[in-house]
């Protein structure tokens, strides 16, 4: 006949003790740490806080639009998937403003819509700044269907993502490239604003037709909003 040793018994007792107190533990430490008491702050509406979503936060623009957002108090989340920005902005923002519920980073690519639902639904935005983009006018021409997508279509899962999850203000950053070829540099505040800014809308105007037509099409429209651009260039 066997008994059961007494020994073995508490060891045993002593093992499941040791693993409910590091249990308890872990979730003590979890419930301080500042993401896990944001994130219900982030997802819930809140009377005089006005919940910006910044898209491309990490880049030179939106980190600043970010930066004056939480001077004024605002309550502001980053999305970013850090292909051009710069974390070290993203983390000189959070070491500013530390305080639970005041600024949140996530990473995630606008081309993922289910990515883009999922931030609109653990989320209560009262407001979008889209900064999420590829600017530079010389890869564009060299790489247009890149910029096409990533401008267009995936501005489109960000409207879409609104409009499913009822937020209606957006503040749309369009282009830089509105002064043509400045006489005097460096541009100021006082520089004309030059012609070829046409060119450039036609360009982002691309954005309300993407959905309607064939790629094909999508290449003679850059084409032809080159050739506007050009031709309102030499122009001046
Ligand atoms: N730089 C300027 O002087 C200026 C002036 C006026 C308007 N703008 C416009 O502002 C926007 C941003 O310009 P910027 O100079 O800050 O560029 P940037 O490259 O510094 O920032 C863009 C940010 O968007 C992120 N991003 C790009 N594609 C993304 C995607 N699919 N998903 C998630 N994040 C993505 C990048 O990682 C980057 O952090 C552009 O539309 C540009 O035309 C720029």
């Amino acid at each position: 006949m066997e008994y059961p040793d007494p020994k073995r018994k508490s060891n045993f007792v002593g093992k499941i003790l040791m693993a409910a107190t590091l249990t308890a533990l872990c979730i003590i430490m979890l419930k301080q740490s500042p993401n896990f008491n944001t994130r219900s702050r982030f997802s819930e509406h809140e009377e005089g806080l006005i919940h910006v979503l910044v898209t491309g936060g990490a880049g030179y623009i939106g980190s600043h639009a970010a930066l004056r957002l939480l001077k004024e108090s605002y309550r502001v989340t980053i999305v970013d998937n850090l292909s051009r920005g710069n974390m070290g902005a993203v983390k000189v923002l959070q070491k500013l403003f530390p305080e639970p519920g005041q600024l949140q980073f996530v990473y995630a690519d606008l081309g993922d819509l289910k990515a883009v639902n999922k931030i609109f639904s653990e989320n209560a935005f009262d407001a979008v700044m889209h900064f999420a983009a590829v600017a530079y006018v010389g890869e564009s021409t060299l790489d247009p269907l890149k910029y096409y997508h990533n401008i267009t279509s995936n501005t489109l899962v960000i409207l879409e993502s609104m409009a499913a999850h009822d937020v209606k203000t957006l503040i749309y950053s369009s282009t830089c490239a509105t002064y043509g070829e400045p006489e005097k540099m460096p541009i100021t505040e006082e520089t004309p604003q030059a012609s070829c800014k046409l060119g450039f809308m036609l360009n982002h105007f691309a954005i309300f037709l993407f959905q309607s037509i064939h790629m094909e099409k999508l290449r003679r429209w850059q084409r032809i909003s080159s050739w506007i651009t050009q031709r309102t260039q030499t122009r001046q």
